[in-house]
């Protein structure tokens, strides 16, 4: 078993939401965290916060979908903490809407999800965390660490309507951990630095709050367990993955029983 304390987290999209909930229970349970996120005003309160909890925390200005960024990031965790055990790439965006959108009354499409509300989408949600685990593991290996490299897909991986830029990223990311641990597994590296993913349904962070209370009532509706998942237990499930050697190369999914689109 891995213990979390004194070890070391990179967290993109760190700002809010999930990653800033993780970097609670990360410094709550004695680790480090060098919080990474595009908002600088978002960075400097979280950062406040965390520093009120006594966290050891640094922060780093970086859009995820910079090359150069997410190079300077991953040094700037070396030379701040002399190693990487969790990498955590949480930057992740929504751009909702309907690929075509025929009108109700003539059945002509007249509107379309543009190509920058898929690229966008695709362009953080999935290259940014391919750039994020790259530079990372590169440090990790070269600085003789241990640790975990821990995505975060969706239910929506599986395929939710008005969702085919965020379904896409999220279903392209889910089969990073196969691959990478596949990868580690042929240069003996596999047994120090595993790679999973969580797939969470519905959260309550910024992200999905705002979508309204209308739409988060016929959210709650599909799910199970009648409420949104808490950012913090998604944080607990990932200190567990962390923890727990034999878990590797796989997607764990948290969603309180949600079955899209039907109610089981
Ligand atoms: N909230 C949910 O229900 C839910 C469910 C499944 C998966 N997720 C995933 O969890 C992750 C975090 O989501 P959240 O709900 O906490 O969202 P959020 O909007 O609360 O936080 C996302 C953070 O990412 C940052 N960000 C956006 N673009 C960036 C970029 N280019 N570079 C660096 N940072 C950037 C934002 O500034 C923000 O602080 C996302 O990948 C999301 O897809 C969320």
């Amino acid at each position: 078993m891995l213990e979390i304390t004194n070890s070391v987290a990179v967290i993109t999209g760190g700002g809010g939401g999930i990653g800033l909930s993780l970097a609670r229970y990360w410094v709550g349970n004695g680790g480090k965290v060098l919080l990474a996120d595009v908002a600088e005003p978002l960075l400097a309160a979280a950062a406040a916060g965390l520093k009120d909890l006594n966290g050891d925390v640094r922060t780093i200005v970086c859009d995820v979908t910079n090359e150069n960024d997410c190079s300077r990031m991953a040094d700037f965790a070396i030379e701040q903490f002399g190693r990487i055990n969790l990498v955590a790439p949480f930057a992740g965006i929504i751009k909702d809407g309907l690929m075509v959108s025929p009108d109700m009354a003539t059945g002509k499409v007249t509107k379309k999800m543009t190509l920058n509300q898929f690229q966008s989408v695709m362009n953080i949600n999935l290259t940014g965390v391919f750039l994020t685990v790259r530079e990372c593991s590169e440090r990790m290996i070269n600085n003789n660490c241990k640790g975990l490299i821990c995505l975060i897909s969706s239910t929506g991986s599986l395929g939710t309507a008005g969702q085919i830029n965020y379904s896409s990223s999220k279903a392209a990311m889910s089969v990073f951990p196969k691959v990478i641990t596949a990868e580690f597994f042929r240069r003996g590296l596999a047994a120090k630095i595993r790679c999973v993913a969580v797939a969470p349904g519905y959260v309550g962070t910024p992200m999905v709050k705002k979508v309204g209370q209308a739409v988060l009532g016929k959210i709650i509706e599909q799910v199970p367990i009648g409420r949104l998942i808490e950012p913090e237990e998604v944080a607990s499930l990932i200190g567990e993955l962390y923890r727990n050697e034999s878990l590797a190369g796989e997607v764990y999914f948290i969603h309180g029983g949600l079955r899209l689109g039907s109610k089981g």
